[in-house]
């Protein structure tokens, strides 16, 4: 499986990419308005720090104006991925953008019904939220099971993007259930190395090695 940062921070993206845990980056809106830079500059800042796919999200919610601007993020740099929200008006643009070789991750993804139609679309990416599912008492993971099964058994090319992860379960259930990416924030990255066994064991060497003679 493929770990994606989901970040705007260029602090947390270069930490990352230094630990050799990412392939690609994923934002929105509200993690770029958290760096107080313009969407572009960011965007093109991570793409010389991570080589891989960078998804940057449409405004627009109309298929013109996203189709346009999804052109225009394009060509920021070929690594872009055109992040569309899934909406009528997002998957006539995904239709489109697909068409002229743009990749695209169809976002904000709550339900498998929708997971089809943006395959159907010939998305790149769909990205299933299932924190927020989660959050709501539904089971954010039940949707992973259910867009794999169905991607699997019609050979759709569009990856399954586990997105708004919340922990390390939810990602070790990703990979167990055969998604191809998770976008994970950088403190669950972080979780995602961490163990009390591990620092203890660690803590003891250590304090044994003292004893050991110099020689
Ligand atoms: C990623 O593409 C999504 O924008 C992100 O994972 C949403 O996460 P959140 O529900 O924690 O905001």
């Amino acid at each position: 499986m493929k770990i994606f940062i989901d970040s705007g921070d260029i602090a947390e993206i270069k930490e990352a990419a230094a630990m050799g845990a990412i392939d690609g980056v994923t934002t929105n809106p509200s993690l770029l308005a958290k760096t107080g830079k313009p969407m572009r500059q960011v965007i093109t800042e991570i793409c010389q720090i991570v080589d891989g796919p960078i998804s940057a999200e449409v405004l627009a919610t109309d298929c013109d104006g996203i189709v346009s601007e999804g052109r225009q993020l394009a060509q920021l740099h070929p690594n872009v991925v055109v992040k569309v929200p899934l909406i009528v008006e997002g998957l006539k643009a995904v239709r489109v953008l697909a068409s002229e070789g743009v990749k695209t991750n169809v976002t904000l993804c709550f339900s498998a019904s929708q997971a089809l139609l943006a395959a159907k679309a010939g998305a790149t990416y769909i990205s299933p939220f299932v924190g927020r599912l989660d959050d709501l008492s539904e089971d954010g993971m039940q949707l992973i099971e259910q867009i794999c099964a169905i991607y699997s058994h019609y050979d759709f090319d569009t990856q399954v993007l586990v997105a708004s992860v919340r922990h390390p379960i939810h990602v070790v259930q990703s990979a167990l259930l055969g998604a191809h990416v998770a976008t994970i924030p950088f403190k669950v990255i972080q979780q995602l190395a961490q163990h009390p066994m591990t620092e203890a064991g660690l803590k003891k060497f250590l304090e044994d090695s003292k004893k050991i003679p110099q020689g």
